[in-house]
C-alpha cells in the first residue's frame, strides 16, 4: 500500500514574511512563542520578523536552540510557552529552530520522556493535537518547514526522530531574502543537506511517485543553484531555487530517508564534535552511495540525468568534487571523528529511524567499514 500525503501551506517569494500577521490571524495565534536562536536575534532578522508583527500580537522569545536541538533545550522551551500562557509557536530559523519548535508544540501536550514520542517507539501513531506551529526558514536545506518530522538529542545522548502529521507547520513561509547573509560555508553545508534528501528519498525503496519526482525535481534545483548561491549570497535567482529545493527535499522525505541520515544522526549527537549535520551528509554520501550501488536498480541513471552528468558517470566522485569546489571537509577524519569512535557510531546506525528504508538496510560491520571509509586517510 502507498501512503501519499502532501505538504503544509507553503508562500514562497520574495517578501514573504508580510503575511505572517495574517497566519497569526487565520490560526488563532495572539501570544506566539518564537522559537529560534541567539545568531538569528543578532541579526537583522529577528527585527524584520517583530516589525511584520500586529500590534495586538504578543510574543514570547525562547532564543537557546543549541546547533544540534536537545530534550534539554526543549523543556525549557516548554516551560517559558506555559510562563506566558501562549498560545502557539514561530518557529524562526535554520532546521534546528524548527524542529525545536516542534518538539515544544509536541510537549506542551503530551507528558513523559521525549523518546516515548519517538518514530522507533511508535510515538507518530499516538501524538495528538499540539499547538500550531508557523514556520520561517532562514537557510536552505533541513526543509523541516513543511515536514512533520523533528530530531532532537535525548537527555542520555542519542539523536532521535519524531514524525507525526500533528507537528507539520501549519504554513511555511519561506522567504528567500532571510538566506542573503547566510555565510558561505553555512549556505554550502546546508545546501547539501537538501541534496542529500533529495537523493536519498528517492533511493528508498517505499513507493510514492510523487515524492521521488519531486526528490529529482530538487536535486536538479540543488546541482544547478548551489555553487551560484555560495559564490555570491544575494544571487536572487540562485536564492530563490535553493529554497525551493530544500522545502522539495523534505517533501521527497515523505517517503523516507537512508544511511547516510543514520550515519550522520549518530555522529550528530556527540555534542563534542559539534559536527553540522548538512557537512556530515556531503562527506558521507559518497561512500553509501558506492555501498548501495548494486541495490537500486537503474535510479543512478535517473540521478544522473537529473543532475545534468553524462551516461556512466560516477556519481560518488561527482559528488567529492562538487563538496571541495564549497570548500567542504573531504572526509570524516577531518571533523574530528576516530576509528575508536566507530563501534558506538556503528551500534547507534542499527536504531536509527532512517536505517530500515535505505536500499540495503547494513549490517552493523557494514557501518563500521562505512564509517571507517569515511575518516579516510
Ligand atoms: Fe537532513
Amino acid at each position: 500500500m502507498a501512503t501519499i500525503t502532501y505538504p503544509t501551506l507553503m508562500e514562497i517569494d520574495f517578501g514573504a514574511i508580510k503575511v505572517l500577521g495574517d497566519a497569526l490571524k487565520r490560526n488563532g495565534i495572539k501570544r506566539p512563542l518564537i522559537c529560534t536562536d541567539k545568531g538569528i536575534v543578532a541579526t537583522g532578522i529577528f527585527d524584520k520578523i517583530r516589525g511584520v508583527l500586529p500590534n495586538d500580537v504578543q510574543p514570547t522569545t525562547f532564543d537557546g536552540t543549541p546547533g544540534n536541538p536537545t530534550e534539554a533545550a526543549v523543556r525549557e522551551a516548554v516551560a517559558l510557552y506555559r510562563e506566558n500562557d501562549c498560545d502557539g509557536i514561530i518557529a524562526l530559523g535554520g532546521g534546528s529552530s524548527i524542529d525545536l519548535g516542534k518538539a515544544t508544540a509536541l510537549l506542551v501536550n503530551h507528558d513523559g520522556p521525549i523518546d516515548d514520542w519517538s518514530a522507533v517507539n511508535g510515538g507518530g501513531q499516538r501524538i495528538g493535537p499540539s499547538p500550531p506551529i508557523i514556520a520561517i526558514p532562514t537557510t536552505a536545506g533541513t526543509g523541516s518547514e513543511v515536514g512533520g518530522g523533528s530530531v532532537i538529542v535525548t537527555e542520555d545522548g542519542r539523536k532521535i526522530v519524531i514524525v507525526s502529521p500533528e507537528l507539520k507547520p501549519k504554513m511555511a513561509i519561506c522567504d528567500p531574502e532571510l538566506t542573503f547573509d547566510l555565510p558561505r560555508h553555512l549556505t554550502a553545508a546546508t545546501g547539501m543537506d537538501a541534496m542529500a534528501h533529495c537523493i536519498e528519498a528517492y533511493l528508498t525503496p517505499v513507493i510514492n511517485p510523487p515524492a521521488a519526482a519531486i526528490g529529482l525535481d530538487g536535486l536538479e534545483r540543488v546541482v544547478k543553484y548551489l555553487r551560484r548561491a555560495v559564490d555570491d549570497g544575494h544571487d536572487k535567482e540562485a536564492r530563490w531555487n535553493m529554497m525551493m529545493a530544500a522545502s522539495e527535499g523534505a517533501m521527497a522525505f515523505a517517503k523516507g530517508l537512508g544511511s547516510v541520515h543514520s550515519m550522520s544522526h549518530a555522529i550528530g549527537a556527540d555534542p563534542a564534535l559539534r559536527a553540522h549535520h548538512g557537512t556530515l551528509n556531503a562527506v558521507i554520501l559518497p561512500p553509501m552511495l558506492r555501498f548501495n550501488a548494486d541495490h537500486v536498480g537503474n535510479k543512478y541513471t535517473k540521478l544522473r540525468q537529473a543532475m545534468g552528468l553524462k551516461p556512466g558517470a560516477d556519481l560518488s566522485d561527482w559528488i567529492t568534487e562538487f563538496n571541495a569546489s564549497l570548500d567542504l571537509p573531504a572526509n570524516l577524519g577531518q571533523m574530528g571523528v576516530t576509528t575508536a569512535m566507530i563501534p558506538s557510531l556503528a551500534a547507534h546506525c542499527m536504531t536509527d529511524a532512517c536505517h530500515a528504508t535505505n536500499p540495503k538496510p547494513p549490517t552493523q560491520d557494514e557501518y563500521e567499514r562505512l564509517f571507517e571509509e569515511g575518516i579516510g586517510g
